[in-house]
This record gives structure tokens, C-alpha cells and sequence, in this order.
């Protein structure tokens, strides 16, 4: 491993919030041509430190330096100036613009003083080319699934040429595929000299991606190592002061009555005749590669998004004409994907959201009870150890996977029949992500039918009943818990169009 000066370097930086004490005198160093690792627990500080990083926020006390220099970052502006580029872990690009222009939003390409377009045009389509994607770049970015969304925000730091690359959860909704383009990408920036910073909560991710790893606990950097020294179980240890207890292991279903049927489900484009049984107490995986449709499905039997046909039965009574509200008030609810777009208000504090889906549940005598509001946010808040002050925090200071926690139990408390979950542990740290699969194997122990949709194969594996494969929109296989092998997964995964079609019933 190259053993170059340190190319950007946080000295002895401190960052405070109003009650908290994000970074607590850390120094965190990266080189050109490595990839040094940032991780730990959700609320650890690593988006704290490269938001310092990257010009977005100041430091309290402590310092820059950048190839030995002291540097000064007031603003984004200040780091792209200097070659830092960022990847941010909610995304920041604008949904009413196309990716052309997200990509090349404040450096616009320019000629003769006017902005030169077919450039512009032609890099985005090299970038999306390098990193073998056919996205259209005249394509309006909110009209893109979440995934996509991810590689526009890659192509807008590759189009900066920068020499410090920090990247913060990058492959969050991504594919495994996409995931092995990404590090292509990353392995060839390193060779050019870049130097890479990259968090993530998966761990197999970063032993195989990264070179140096620094872990962070409540705001201190606890230990810095080569990657080659050290083992996902070193990791894990000094992640959090606890014992990581592993996920529960998977118990049997007791095979009770149907609680939701879904009827030849069609949404033009993306769903196609979709078909499936749910049986109280079961919990079953939804398995796919992006854009196979699993959020589209997820959202149609939350009622978020309309279908050309099909029906949807839950206990008997039909739900397509039903609101999302009328749903969650009759036990189907869905904790979406997108926390930012779909699970939160942004300017509530941290309780609010978390009661904001079973006012009804929290009233007394048709008045809204703070009181009562307060105890469950609380006892949530405990059940699963999110980071915050209390539920009078604003939702948008707590770090990225605590928002994350925040959605789920904010549908937790609607008391559901049937929870939908997609993706449910994007994003949230492994203490964090066997907690709410705890959650969601007691709440399954006690009736409630539970379906999740997950690109995580050892996730699925692991905790499903049964699980159900989609493929182009189609439901392309439905395997019961002896028949689960990563490989029957994949090939369905990846099943071609002719050979679809299955009614998981
Ligand atoms: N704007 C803010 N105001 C108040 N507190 C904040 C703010 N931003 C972050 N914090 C707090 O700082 C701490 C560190 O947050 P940070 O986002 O850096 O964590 P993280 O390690 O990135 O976690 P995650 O894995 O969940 O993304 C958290 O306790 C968080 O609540
Ligand atoms: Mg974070």
C-alpha cells in the first residue's frame, strides 16, 4: 500500500451541536491513491466528519490540511475549488431537473461564455457509458427509482475530476451488479492518485474495497488500521461498547389463517400480474435486482401508487379504492424506501414523526395526549437505541440511519396487520439492523404478517420464511425456506422475460 503523505487531513476536529458533541477531537487522514474506510454505529459522527470534510460544515475547534497545508473550507464551492468532491448519503440532487443538468449543476461547462449543452450532454452520456448504465441524461431525476437517482449523484462527483473523492454510503440503492461497476470505478481512482473515503455499513463491502479502516464511537476515533490487518469481527468489536449479538435465528411460521391476497396485480411497465398469499405470522422476503419492481408493488398495496388492475384483500375486505391512511387505519402499512421523500416531515421534531401515522391510537376522549404521544415515542426510541436527545429533537439533526429507525417505528406504532417493509435496513448499522429484524420476527411471533422487500441476499437468506423473487416486474419464483440457496435466488433474480411466471399462492 502506498505509503504517500496524506493528501487531506482533519487535525484534532471538534463539531458541535446544540446538545450534542459530534466530533469529539478527531484526526482522520487520507492519502492519494488509498481508500481509507470510515465506519460505525448510526449517530457515530461519519457524516459529521466528512461533511467537515468537504466544506458543508465548520469545525468548532481543529483544522484542515490539505497536501500539508492548512486549508479553509467555507463553503462546497471552497472544496470543489480545491479538488474535493462528495457523495452524499441523502441525496442532493434536484427532482424537477433532468440528469444532464443535475450532473453539471454550479460547473456548468462553457464556451464562448454560454453553457456549452452538447458537451455537457456528451460527457454525461461517457459517464453513464463508464459506468455501464443506460440512462437517458434528458431523463427528469425525481422520475428515476431510487438506485438510478444514486448513480447520477456518482456521475455528478466523477464530472468534477477530483482528487479527494468522499463518499458517504455510495451503494445504499444500489445492486450487487452496480456495486461491482462502482468499485471498478473506484479501483481505477485510486490508480490515478485520488484519494477515497468511503462509509458504509456493510461490512464485507469495505474489506474488500478499502485499504485503511478508522472507527468511530460517539464522536472519538477509537482505532485506525490497515484493512489487511484486520477482520470483520475486529470491526464489529469496536463498533460499539456492547456485545453484537447476531440476527435471531429463524423460527418456524405457524402456518395461520390468510391475512392478504394479492389478485393478478398490473401496473403498465412495472408490474406485471402480480399474485400472492399472506399468512398471519409470516414473514416473507421480497428478493430482486433494482428495478424489478419490488417498491412499485410495495407501494400499490399501500395505495401510494395506482394500479391498471388486480385486487387486494386484506382479511377478506377489498383495499383498492382505499387512501394510504384508510389502509393503514384497516392494518396494511408500508415503511417506504425513501425515508426523505416519503417517511418524514422535515421540520417536526423526532416524536411528532414517530406518532404521526396512529394520531387516532394516541388520543384520549378525541384529544390528541402529548403525554401518551411522548411515552411511545420514548419507549421506541429505547426499544431501538436511536441516537437522539429525546423526541423534541428535529428529525432532520438526527444522523442518517436513526431517521431510518424513526420511519420504521412510526409505522410500528400504527399496530399493522400487515407491514410492508422495503428495504428496511438501508442504511442502519448492523446492531441497529438485527434489532429491527427482531422487531419484525416478534411482531410476526405475535399474528402480524410481515413482507420485506431486501436486495441483501444473506438478509433474505437468513430471515424469511418464504421468499418471493421478482424479475422484471414479474413474479418470477416463490421458494420455501428448504428450498432457499443463494443460487435459486440469483437465477431467479436474473430469470429471463420468457421463462416468468409464477403465482406465489
Ligand atoms: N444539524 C445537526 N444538529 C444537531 N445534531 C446533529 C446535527 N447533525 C448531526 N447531529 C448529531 O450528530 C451525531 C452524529 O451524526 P452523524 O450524522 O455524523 O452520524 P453518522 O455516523 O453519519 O450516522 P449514520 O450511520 O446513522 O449515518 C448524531 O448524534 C446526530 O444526531
Ligand atoms: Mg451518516
Amino acid at each position: 500500500m502506498s505509503e504517500a503523505p496524506a493528501l487531506l487531513r482533519a487535525c484534532q476536529v471538534t463539531k458541535h451541536y446544540p446538545g450534542t458533541l459530534a466530533l469529539d477531537s478527531v484526526d482522520f487522514e487520507v492519502r492519494g491513491g488509498e481508500v481509507h474506510v470510515l465506519i460505525g454505529e448510526n449517530g457515530a459522527g461519519k457524516s459529521t466528519l466528512v461533511k467537515l470534510l468537504a466544506g458543508v460544515e465548520q469545525p468548532t475547534q481543529g483544522y484542515l490540511e490539505f497536501n500539508g497545508r492548512a486549508i479553509r473550507l467555507e463553503s462546497t464551492r471552497d472544496a470543489a475549488v480545491a479538488g474535493i468532491g462528495m457523495i452524499y448519503q441523502e441525496l442532493s440532487l434536484f427532482p424537477n431537473l433532468s440528469v444532464v443538468e443535475n450532473i453539471f449543476m454550479a460547473c456548468e461547462r462553457t464556451r464562448g461564455g454560454v453553457i456549452d449543452r452538447k458537451a455537457e450532454e456528451q460527457i454525461a452520456r461517457g459517464l453513464m457509458k463508464r459506468l455501464e448504465q443506460d440512462i437517458d441524461v434528458h431523463t427528469l431525476v425525481g422520475d428515476l427509482p431510487l438506485g438510478c437517482q444514486q448513480i447520477v449523484e456518482i456521475c455528478r462527483a466523477l464530472a468534477r475530476n477530483v482528487r479527494v473523492l468522499l463518499m458517504d454510503e455510495p451503494t445504499s440503492a444500489l445492486s450487487p451488479s452496480e456495486i461491482e461497476v462502482l468499485f471498478r470505478v473506484i479501483r481505477e481512482l485510486k490508480a490515478t492518485g485520488v484519494g477515497i473515503v468511503y462509509i458504509s455499513h456493510k461490512l464485507e463491502e469495505l474489506m474488500e474495497i478499502g485499504d485503511r479502516v478508522t472507527v468511530l464511537r460517539d464522536g472519538r476515533l477509537v482505532e485506525s488500521a490497515a484493512i489487511a490487518d484486520v477482520d470483520v469481527g475486529w470491526i464489529i468489536d469496536r463498533m460499539s461498547g456492547r456485545r453484537w449479538a447476531p440476527p435471531a435465528e429463524h423460527a418456524e411460521c405457524a402456518g395461520q389463517a390468510e391475512v392478504l391476497r394479492v389478485e393478478h396485480v398490473h401496473v403498465p411497465g412495472r408490474v406485471h400480474d402480480v399474485s400472492l398469499t399472506l399468512c398471519a405470522g409470516e414473514l416473507v422476503g421480497v428478493y430482486g435486482l433494482m428495478g424489478a419492481g419490488r417498491t412499485e408493488l410495495f407501494e400499490v398495496l399501500a395505495g401510494s401508487r395506482a394500479a391498471a388492475g388486480g385486487r387486494i384483500l386484506l382479511g377478506g375486505s377489498r383495499m383498492e379504492h382505499l387512501s394510504v391512511r384508510e389502509r393503514i387505519a384497516q392494518g396494511l402499512a408500508l415503511v417506504p424506501e425513501d425515508r426523505q421523500a416519503a417517511g418524514l416531515i422535515p421540520t417536526f421534531s423526532l416524536g411528532r414523526n414517530m406518532t404521526l401515522a396512529s394520531l387516532e391510537a394516541h388520543a384520549r376522549h378525541g384529544l390528541l395526549s402529548r403525554a401518551e404521544e411522548d411515552a411511545s415515542a420514548s419507549r421506541l426510541i429505547a426499544q431501538l437505541r436511536i441516537k437522539t436527545t429525546g423526541p423534541a429533537q428535529p428529525i432532520t439533526s438526527l444522523s442518517g440511519g436513526n431517521q431510518q429507525k424513526a420511519v420504521i417505528s412510526k409505522y410500528l406504532l400504527t399496530k399493522p396487520r400487515v407491514l410492508l417493509m422495503d428495504e428496511p435496513s438501508r442504511g442502519v448499522d448492523v446492531g441497529a439492523r438485527a434489532e429491527i429484524f427482531e422487531i419484525a420476527r416478534r411482531l410476526a411471533s405475535e399474528g402480524v404478517a410481515i413482507l420485506f422487500a431486501s436486495s441483501d441476499l444473506h438478509e433474505v437468506l437468513s430471515l424469511a420464511d418464504r421468499v418471493l423473487v421478482m424479475a422484471r416486474g414479474r413474479l418470477s419464483a416463490s421458494f420455501a425456506r428448504s428450498e432457499l440457496s443463494e443460487q435459486n435466488l440469483m437465477a431467479a433474480a436474473c430469470a429471463k422475460a420468457e421463462s416468468l411466471h409464477v403465482n406465489a399462492q
